[in-house]
């Protein structure tokens, strides 16, 4: 399998095990000779941590929902200049916690219809879109009190209860549905071994 150089991101509902699982994926990866950048949004980048402080702490109703979009967006612009496309061009393969995949369900769901005004910012400032996108799906019960369970300052996002994780995790599978050539969705219900078997089986059978 030769992965030098692909862009590889994990999306979910919180709590689902992104970051768990594409830590595993990342040491696989380093140690079957590749050489591999895990990084994550928001961040990724000296300023895109600086727009995730913005974003992730702080009142959140200092935001408008358009003014949210704008903020992801630079951030990911930042990102993509600084850490992730470089990377890629020196053959790298990109792990990416999170990509505007979560800007089209999140703010898409859970900011009105704004599906729109995400694509065209996508279109207009995002020039590169993953390979491969996994999404980790995982029954919203689970994955909410698993989220809640990490008191940690960045909880904002995490505070929109059982109703708001069920629109999200439909929200990811239709884009799964839009995206069939780059999403794999694997089922998060599972111990952390076994999710990382079929994620490791995946990859291979893309070659
Ligand atoms: P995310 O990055 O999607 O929010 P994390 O990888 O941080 O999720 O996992 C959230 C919590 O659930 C962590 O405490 C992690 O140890 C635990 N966890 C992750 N994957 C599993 C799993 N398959 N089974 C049980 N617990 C898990
Ligand atoms: P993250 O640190 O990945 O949280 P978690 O580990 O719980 O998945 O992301 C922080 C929050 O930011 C998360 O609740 C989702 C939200 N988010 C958006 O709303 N839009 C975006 O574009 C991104 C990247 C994240």
């Amino acid at each position: 399998m030769n992965l030098s150089g692909k862009f590889i991101s994990f999306e979910g509902i919180d709590g689902c095990g992104k970051s768990t699982q594409a830590k595993i994926l990342s040491t696989e990866l380093t140690a079957c000779g590749n050489k591999v950048l895990l990084t994550r949004e928001p961040g990724g980048s000296e300023g895109a941590e600086e727009i995730r402080n913005l974003l992730l702490t702080g009142n959140p109703d200092r935001w408008s929902a358009e003014t949210e979009i704008l903020l992801f967006t630079a951030a990911r612009r930042d990102h993509l200049e600084r850490t992730i496309l470089p990377a890629l061009q020196s053959g790298t393969t990109v792990i990416c916690d999170r990509f505007a995949d979560s800007t089209r369900v999140y703010q898409g769901v859970t900011r009105g219809d704004l599906r729109d005004l995400v694509d065209q910012l996508d279109d207009a400032m995002i020039p590169r879109q993953p390979d491969i996108t996994f999404l980790i799906d995982l029954d919203p019960n689970i994955g909410l009190s698993r989220a809640l369970e990490r008191s940690n300052t960045e909880a904002r996002f995490e505070e929109f209860g059982l109703e708001m994780q069920i629109k999200l995790r439909e929200g990811f599978l239709n884009l799964a549905n839009e995206f069939p050539k780059r999403f794999m969705v694997v089922d998060g219900n599972r111990s952390e071994a076994e999710v990382s078997q079929t994620i490791s089986k995946l990859l291979h059978e893309t070659g």
